[in-house]
């Protein structure tokens, strides 16, 4: 099977110096591309901005915007691959980027934002799992996203909670499912959550 992993965030820029981005290390999206991996899975892991060395037997792309992991994401996925997004895609970018830098006293007083495509959204293909850091109403809002972007599963967790979310290497999460089903997991390692997704995703197959 084929497996693409997005991970990490994304860049926008406002100009060739500044950005919005997010806090997000990369560390549980290339654990899920390890993972799948070492399952025998033919892994593609689509990565923004992040530290950390390919795991192997993935083939990594990087890429810096959400647009950008987009048109990576759709190089690579078939009809019959399994998308696992992880990757905290930033939502909005700044409607236009400026060639050079903008000195201080031309940068404008607020900022226009645009809204990024939904790359989970955007594309079919056999599987689609995605992910959702909240930091309020987690579960009450997974089950309707899993509809809406018609996935088999999203992984939820609370970034508010100790040892949950961004940059650590603990994660604390459930899997939440369409018909609103919810398997609460307990806090473990990045590696040991992801081997579970990859686990979950195979018994579909
Ligand atoms: O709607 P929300 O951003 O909370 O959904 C999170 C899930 O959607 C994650 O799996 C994330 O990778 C994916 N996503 C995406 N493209 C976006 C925003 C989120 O693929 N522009």
């Amino acid at each position: 099977m084929r497996f693409v992993v997005t991970a990490g965030p994304t860049r926008e820029f406002l100009d060739p110096v500044r950005f919005l981005s997010n806090p997000s290390s990369g560390k549980m999206g290339f654990a899920v591309a390890e993972e799948a991996a070492k399952s025998g899975h033919e892994v593609f892991l689509v990565a923004g901005p992040v530290n950390l060395k390919t795991p192997k037997g993935v083939k990594r792309i990087d890429v810096t915007s959400a647009r950008d992991m987009l048109k990576a994401v759709k190089g690579v996925l078939d009809r019959d691959s399994v998308l696992v997004g992880v990757a905290a895609v930033a939502d909005f970018r700044p409607k236009v980027k400026a060639a050079r830098k903008l000195h201080k006293g031309e940068m404008p007083e607020t900022i226009e934002l645009v809204r990024n495509p939904d790359i989970l959204a955007s594309v079919k293909c056999r599987h689609k799992v995605g992910f959702a850091a909240e930091t309020d109403r987690v579960l009450e809002s997974a089950a309707g996203k899993c509809r809406r972007k018609r996935l088999g599963m999203i992984v939820a967790n609370d970034v508010t909670r100790p040892g949950a979310g961004f940059g650590t290497d603990t994660n604390l999460a459930s899997f939440v499912f369409p018909d609103g089903n919810v398997e609460r997991l307990p806090i473990m390692s990045k590696r040991r959550l992801a081997r579970k997704i990859v686990e979950r995703i195979s018994k579909w197959f």
